[in-house]
């Protein structure tokens, strides 16, 4: 396979001087410096609930979907480009606008947006055992060849971080491609881990809510290929 892209601190100290987490109900925005790592999830919710986590969550549809059904989990969702995370920012907004939904009421108290870079934040804030699961949709598949060393997944450091932060036995990663070859890439990545091995793709609970990418791709015919991982 080829080589992996070479990810080191100078890297993440130019794309991650600004990282922020930020509570969209109450409006507040902390920078990830000013955070103490790895991240108390009971103390960032005020909670027990399980937390799961949405890389690169573009334009937030999944995101805001699956917090709004499932108020009973704790959602973060990474992001790395600026201009989707104020996107979902504002799709959330428009939604508890639109809806009048009340502050005080808890809706999308469970959710919490992180402007950075996936690999990054994986590695550094959270916590061992503690993520119930993770959901990848629709990663940059990076088609051109001198390109494809940026494919998240080809980076050890984000697969090692997803392995040892989902829980033991409950923990599971949805990872969800159009671009076939990637998908075969992602599954022999994930055959070379010790820990993450596939659960049937029927199995995901989350099917039903899709996200932008998703969306198009339907409207286009395209096959979409999908994959339930456990960690055992
Ligand atoms: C092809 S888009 C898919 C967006 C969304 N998941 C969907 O299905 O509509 C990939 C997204 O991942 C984000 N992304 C790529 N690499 C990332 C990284 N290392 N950390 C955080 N976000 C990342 C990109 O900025 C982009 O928004």
């Amino acid at each position: 396979m080829n080589a992996e892209p070479r990810y080191n601190d100078l890297f993440y100290q130019r794309t991650t001087s600004h990282s922020e987490i930020m509570d969209i109900v109450q409006g507040k925005a902390i920078s990830l410096n000013k955070v103490s790592s790895p991240i108390d999830w009971q103390e960032l919710f005020g909670n027990t609930n399980p937390v799961e986590i949405e890389v690169g969550f573009g334009k937030g549809r999944f995101l805001l979907e699956a917090a709004k059904q499932y108020a009973d989990v704790n959602f973060i969702g990474v992001e790395r480009a600026q201009k989707y995370v104020e996107l979902t920012r504002q799709r959330f907004l428009k939604y508890i606008r639109h809806y009048a939904v009340d502050k005080n009421s808890g809706v999308f108290e469970n959710v919490r947006l992180v402007w950075t870079d996936a690999n990054y934040f994986l590695s550094r804030y959270v916590p061992d055992n503690s993520v119930q699961a993770y959901h990848v949709y629709f990663p940059d598949p990076w088609p051109k060849a001198r390109q494809q060393k940026r494919r998240i997944f080809r980076n050890s450091e984000f697969l090692d971080a997803i392995s040892s932060t989902l829980l033991l036995d409950s923990g599971r990663l949805y990872a969800v491609t159009d671009y076939a070859e990637y998908f075969d890439e992602i599954q022999e990545r994930i055959a070379q881990q010790t820990t993450l091995k596939p659960v049937s793709h029927n199995i995901n609970e989350y099917q039903h809510i899709t996200t932008n990418f998703e969306n198009k791709y339907q409207l286009e015919g395209r096959k979409i290929y999908r994959a339930v991982y456990g960690k055992m």
